[in-house]
C-alpha cells in the first residue's frame, strides 16, 4: 500500500481508520498496488471485521493523539460475519451522539462501506477524513489514556476530551444499555440490586427517601435486573440508552422514592407500595419485633 507524500507545511493532524480485513483493508491494499495515493496522515489498522471494533477504540485513539477516527467495513449486506458492519454503523452513530453531547465535533468519527474491488472508495474515505480534520480546530486533551478494560477506556477517554456535559439520552446499543426505572411502578424492593452480578446498582435510605444509584462503569447491560423485576411482578425496569452524566460519574441517581414513617417510632423505613404489596401496617421491623417480644413475655402468645 502506498500513501501520499509528507506535507511541506509540517505534520498533519492524525486520522486512524479501522478497516475490516475482508473488504476495506483489501480495498486499501488494492489502492496501493494500483498506485492510488491517500493522505499520509491516515493510519490504517486492520481488523477481522468492522463489527469487532469496540466504541472505546475510536475514543481511545482520539484521546491519545488522533484528531479523527473512522471504521470502514464491507458494503451493507456483504459483511463476511453476517452483520458486523451494521453493528459498527450503530456504534459509530452512538459515538457521534456521545461526542456531540460532550461538545466535541461528531464528524471526528465516521463509518464507511466499500467492496474489496473499490480502492477508489477507500481513497475517497481517507481524503474525506483528512480534509475534515484540517478544517476542524485542534482537539484538546486533558491527559492521555492508558490501556484498560473497554468501558473504562471509553469513559476515561471521554473525560479527557469532554468540553461540556449535556444531559441527553444516547442511542441504546448493546453493551451501552442501562436499566431505566419507571417511577410510577417501582416499589423500591431492591430485587434489581440482588440480581445484578456486577454490583452496579445499590440503594441508600436518605431521610424520607430511598435513593437508587447506578454505576454505568460497572453495568454491562445484561438485563438480569430487568428479569428480576419482571419475576417479582413489578415490571418497573427496562433497558434504555445511557445518559452522558451517568457515563461520567462513578454513581448516578436513577430513582428516588418517598418512604413511609413507622407509626410507632416515626422512623422512615419502607415505601408505600412495598407496604401495600405486603399488605402490612406501617410499623417498622424493629417495632414489630419489640411488640412480639412484649406479647410473648406477657404470655399473650403461646410458643
Ligand atoms: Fe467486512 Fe464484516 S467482514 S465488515
Amino acid at each position: 500500500m502506498t500513501s501520499g507524500s509528507e506535507s511541506p507545511e509540517g505534520p498533519k493532524k492524525l486520522v486512524v481508520g479501522f478497516c475490516c480485513n475482508e473488504c476495506a483493508y483489501a480495498a486499501a491494499d488494492l489502492a496501493g498496488s494500483t498506485h492510488r495515493t491517500h493522505p499520509p496522515n491516515v493510519l490504517v489498522v486492520r481488523v477481522p471485521c468492522s463489527g469487532a471494533v469496540d466504541p472505546s477504540w475510536l475514543l481511545y485513539a482520539l484521546a491519545n493523539g488522533a484528531d479523527a477516527a473512522f471504521v470502514a467495513g464491507c458494503r451493507k449486506g456483504e459483511c463476511h460475519y453476517v452483520d458486523g458492519n451494521l453493528k459498527a454503523e450503530s456504534r459509530v452513530s452512538f459515538l457521534k451522539s456521545l461526542l456531540d453531547a460532550v461538545g466535541v465535533e461528531p464528524e471526528r468519527v465516521e463509518m464507511f462501506f466499500m467492496a474489496a474491488s473499490e480502492p477508489h472508495r477507500f481513497v475517497e474515505a481517507a481524503r474525506e477524513m483528512a480534509a475534515r480534520v484540517e478544517a476542524l480546530p485542534p482537539l484538546h486533551r486533558r491527559e492521555s489514556v492508558p490501556v484498560g478494560p473497554k468501558r473504562e477506556a471509553l469513559i476515561r477517554a471521554l473525560q479527557s476530551i469532554a468540553v461540556e456535559v449535556r444531559d441527553v439520552p444516547l442511542p441504546a446499543i448493546p453493551g451501552f444499555e442501562v436499566p431505566v426505572f419507571d417511577l410510577d411502578r417501582c416499589i423500591g424492593c431492591g430485587a434489581c440490586i440482588e440480581a445484578c452480578p456486577e454490583g452496579a446498582i445499590h440503594s441508600e435510605d436518605r431521610g424520607d427517601f430511598r435513593v437508587f444509584l447506578l454505576s454505568a462503569l460497572k453495568c454491562t447491560g445484561c438485563g438480569d435486573c430487568v428479569d428480576a423485576c419482571r419475576e417479582n411482578e413489578v415490571e418497573a425496569l427496562s433497558l434504555g440508552g445511557v445518559r452522558v452524566p451517568q457515563l461520567l460519574s462513578e454513581w448516578s441517581e436513577v430513582a428516588r422514592l418517598e418512604l413511609t414513617r413507622c407509626s410507632v417510632c416515626g422512623r422512615p423505613f419502607a415505601t408505600d407500595r412495598e407496604l401495600e404489596r405486603a399488605d402490612s401496617p406501617p410499623i417498622c421491623p424493629e417495632c414489630k419485633a419489640k411488640a412480639s417480644a412484649k406479647a410473648i413475655s406477657f404470655g399473650r402468645v403461646r410458643l
